[in-house]
């Protein structure tokens, strides 16, 4: 478990908003120096749109890749990792924004309207993105369960791709321990792991709730999250 700098750090509620503007300028220039200039245009306008999602994409990102290398999965496999948990949420772009924004529960129709941001995804991508198909098919497949609950596609365990059982698992951990339009109160580290721990096997996929709990217990992630 983490220590106790770490829990003092998770307890405090975080804040979406504050990701500065400049701080969000920056990195969208060095993700512009990296991936096609299409794919660029679309983070800016994601973050135009909805510049706490693109924070939070940046922390997935983050929390993504150290999983991914705790794995052991091959380096190229790592940056498509963090590529992909940079853009898993660019389909939101294509959801009507006051859905995005919504502070009450959705109903039934919103809410698949909302995932609906998976497909939309990987459709804006495709053109730009061909050479990585392991990119493409995670912004699809971040929202899938692995007891085949999830959407788009309602895929099992091992047919969902590795890239997105990892990119849902950092998801999950950033949602949780960040405030939400659906949720004003942000969750502890303890309380976040309680629930990935809970949901292992359904809803995520042991391997990467195994090696994120002992990693934040080694206080990294608290340095990637915070
Ligand atoms: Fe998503």
């Amino acid at each position: 478990m983490p220590d106790t700098a770490t829990q003092k750090r998770w307890r405090k509620p975080h804040n979406a908003s504050a990701g500065s503007a400049k701080r969000a300028a920056r990195q969208l220039r060095d993700f512009a120096r990296v991936v096609p200039t299409g794919v660029a245009s679309l983070a800016t306008d994601l973050n135009a749109r909805d510049h706490d999602c693109w924070i939070h994409s940046q922390r997935v990102q983050l929390l993504a890749m150290g999983i991914a290398a705790r794995l052991n999965l091959p380096q190229d496999m790592i940056d498509d990792v963090g590529l992909a948990g940079a853009l898993h949420d660019i389909g939101k772009i294509g959801v009507p924004a006051q859905l995005l924004r919504q502070g009450k529960p959705l109903s039934n129709d919103q809410y698949l309207q909302v995932m609906q941001h998976t497909v939309i995804g990987e459709r804006l991508l495709s053109p730009m993105l061909g050479d990585r198909p392991s990119v493409l098919s995670a912004v699809r497949s971040h929202h899938e369960r692995v007891d085949g609950n999830g959407l788009p596609d309602g895929l099992k365990s091992g047919d969902i791709p590795i890239v997105a059982r990892i990119i849902a698992v950092a998801d999950s951990v950033d949602a949780m321990t960040h405030q939400r339009p659906y949720r004003k109160r942000a969750l502890t580290i303890e309380l976040a792991i309680r629930e990935l721990e809970k949901w292992a096997g359904s809803q995520f996929d042991e391997a990467c709730v195994r090696v994120f709990v002992e990693w934040s217990g080694e206080n990294l992630a608290e340095r990637l999250v915070s």
